[in-house]
């Protein structure tokens, strides 16, 4: 179990202003309850609502190579992206390897908006639950997705994603002080799983992963 920073720069390109960007208070409750069912307000409706916009634009094609290089990926190897949004990501990787690249998401809005050249590798699913053979991909990666699961689920979705896939990694929100703490509390919208990195760590140990992690930090 390795801590591997494949995302650093991504989140740092991105200048965020936790407090005034995300309503504050009580206004915030109902924006969080819609993203939260992850349709249309959550992915193109108004920044209040999360993405405020999610089109594609390239960005994951930077970690398409560095997932491939590192995890010495080929034409042959299996992938799974669990929580694959509008699988923007495996449609960097199919490009790049033309193989079996596959996603799981529970946003049908997302399905029904992905690239339409990889559409129909995108099961709609919940992560808790992984409708796959044992061993059945070489890699499974998730991405910001395992902190939105709550606890039940999240221990399942982990042993899931140990059980599905040879090589794994994942990465999920969390934080290593105080203000990070609240940084994070403040952006959210769809976290139920909000823990520092030695509770995440515990989390992963306790349900055995044997795969690879990273954290994204709201400093
Ligand atoms: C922050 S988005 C990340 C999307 C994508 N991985 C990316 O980075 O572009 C979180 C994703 O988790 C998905 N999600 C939330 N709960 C899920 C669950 N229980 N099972 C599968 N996907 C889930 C959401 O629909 C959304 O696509």
């Amino acid at each position: 179990m390795k801590n591997l920073d494949f995302l650093k720069d991504y989140h740092k390109n991105t200048k965020r202003d936790y407090y005034k960007e995300r309503k504050q208070g009580l206004e915030k409750v109902n924006f969080a309850i819609k993203a939260k069912q992850f349709g249309r307000l959550y992915w193109d409706g108004d920044r209040d609502y999360g993405y405020g916009g999610y089109t594609y634009d390239g960005r994951w094609k930077k970690l398409a190579k560095r997932l491939i290089k590192y995890y010495k990926l080929n034409n042959n190897s299996k992938i799974l992206d669990i929580g694959c949004g509008k699988g923007f990501l495996i449609y960097e990787i199919w490009k790049i390897l033309n193989n079996k690249v596959y996603g799981l998401e529970i946003s049908k809005y997302a399905i029904a908006n992905s690239k339409k050249e990889i559409r129909n590798r995108i099961k709609y699913g919940n992560a808790k639950s992984l409708p796959y053979k044992n061993k059945s991909f070489d890699l499974a990666i998730s991405i910001n997705t395992l902190h939105n699961l709550e606890i039940e689920d999240l221990f399942n979705a982990i042993s899931q994603i140990n059980r599905v896939a040879k090589k794994k990694y994942i990465v999920v929100d969390s934080f290593r002080n105080e203000k990070e703490r609240i940084n994070l509390m403040s952006w959210q919208l769809t976290c139920n799983a909000l823990f520092s990195v030695k509770e995440w760590e515990w989390i992963l140990k306790t349900n055995k992963y044997n795969g690879d992690y990273s954290f994204i930090f709201y400093e």
